[in-house]
């Protein structure tokens, strides 16, 4: 044990000695060169992600969102917008974030295999998803407390998914009701379903999100309470800030309240989440239905008129209950390994889920998602579209929603051309074999 600490610890000096020489001082572009291979193998089961916390450090970041070259400069300028306890709350994952990092590095084992001397003049990026074709696979996955990240929040997103024409889905503890998000994107956005201990409770926030005219609700089933968010806690030490100027409770269930920091009640720490108004609350203790089971969804199902999609399912097994349940589809997740240390990437969960899915149904993916070449694996693979976390929130909080649909931006472009590398010229082109799946 010593032995691995001590080399650990050698490996920090190394990197801070790196990090501090002339050569990398101020390179993002070194930094991110040489993060990206510490993540991958090089130093496998260490805390890459505060190494990378390190080099992170370097002053080169960028001022506008058109100077972005890809998504993790959009990382770096997030860092430096938010303070220590908001971005550790968008980057932790659980224990050692191992489950974050497996899900970027499953795509590093998928290699493409482009077909050449095909015409990709024209590429078109569309897909249908139930009645409706987006321009492109691109999902907007949700995310909680968004004005944690910008003052506008999932507003700016619904205006930034609008001016890109992408689906968003706005989680059940967003900051902005979903009248006004869905004002602001002039048209759907699907409804993600934390329902809560008490059936009532979560039968309105359906009902609602139908009567807003929410096309889908997605169930989200992969997070029971008490998730070991370490990197989000350590970060929470970090900040000296007074979070009691502004978090009236901490809820204890997904977030551990810093030593002397307040706690209270689920209907206090919901105080700025709107979905939640109007509510009696005095039964709810949490976020999740108890028990959280297969007769649960037969009950949503019953109730729910309009789509019903399942996210958080990994498992061949899942799926399959899943569409006996007369689910509409399932969004492959694992909460951007912030739920459970796992170990597995999405992406090595998806083939399983289709299989089980049998292609009844649409079967989407996110987590760590960062690269165009991502997405076109996840769509060789045989998913129906993608969805990004991180990402979307990065470019938020570095820009608003200018920042947003930077992110968006490059995340087409690096699809399109990627498809057109590839020889695909549509989504329906790309198949299995345009990729190999490296052995470990
Ligand atoms: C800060 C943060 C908040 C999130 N909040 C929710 C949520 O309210 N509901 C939900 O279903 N998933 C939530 N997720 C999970 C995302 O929807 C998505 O599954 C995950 O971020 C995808 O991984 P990525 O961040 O690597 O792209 C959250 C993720 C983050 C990072």
């Amino acid at each position: 044990m010593d032995g691995i600490r001590g080399q650990t610890e050698a490996r920090r000096r190394f990197l801070r000695m790196l990090v501090a020489s002339p050569l990398f001082a101020g390179s993002h572009f070194l930094g991110n060169s040489l993060g990206n291979l510490l993540a991958t193998n090089a130093v496998a089961g260490e805390k890459a992600g505060r190494l990378l916390d390190i080099l992170q450090q370097s002053e080169d970041v960028i001022s506008s969102p058109d100077q972005a070259l890809d998504l993790m400069d959009f990382e770096i300028a997030a860092r430096k917008a938010l303070p220590p306890a908001h971005f550790g709350y968008l980057a932790t994952g659980v224990d050692d974030d191992a489950t974050v990092r497996a899900n970027r590095e499953g795509y590093s084992r998928i290699q493409i295999r482009p077909r050449r001397l095909v015409d990709v003049e024209k590429v078109d990026m569309s897909v249908r998803l139930f009645a409706t074709i987006w321009s492109s696979p691109i999902v907007i996955s949700p995310i909680s407390d968004q004005k944690a990240f910008h003052p506008e929040g999932d507003v700016a997103v619904a205006r930034a998914a609008r001016a890109k024409d992408h689906l968003q889905i706005i989680s059940t503890v967003a900051t902005s009701s979903i009248e006004e998000v869905m004002a602001a994107r002039g048209a759907p956005v699907w409804q993600q379903l934390y329902p809560t201990n008490v059936w009532e409770v979560g039968r309105a926030i359906v009902k609602r999100a139908e009567k807003a005219g929410s096309t889908a609700i997605v169930f989200t089933v992969d997070l029971q309470e008490g998730s070991n968010r370490e990197t989000l806690f350590r970060a929470q030490l970090a900040d000296k800030r007074e979070c009691t100027a502004c978090h009236q409770s901490a809820y204890t269930g997904y977030a551990r309240p810093r030593p002397g920091g307040a706690s209270g009640s689920f209907a206090e720490f919901v105080t700025r989440n709107p979905m939640f108004d109007g509510l009696d609350l005095s039964k709810v203790t949490q976020f999740r239905p108890v028990p959280m089971d297969w007769d649960f969804v037969k009950r949503l199902r019953d109730t729910v008129a309009v789509k019903l999609l399942i996210k958080g399912v990994v498992t061949r097994e899942d799926a399959q209950i899943a569409v006996e349940h007369g689910v509409d589809g399932l969004i492959v997740s694992n909460h951007g390994g912030r739920a459970e240390e796992t170990l597995r990437p999405t992406i090595e969960s998806l083939p399983e889920v289709i299989e089980g899915a049998g292609g009844k149904i649409p079967v989407l993916v996110d987590g760590g998602i960062r690269r165009g070449t991502d997405i076109f694996k996840a769509l060789a693979l045989g998913a129906t579209a993608v969805g990004i976390g991180r990402p979307e929130a990065w470019g938020l909080a570095a820009f608003g929603q200018p920042g947003v649909e930077a992110v968006l931006d490059v995340l087409r472009r690096e699809l399109r051309t990627i498809m057109r590398q590839a020889g695909t010229s549509s989504v329906e082109k790309i198949s299995r074999n345009h990729v190999v799946i490296r052995p470990c």
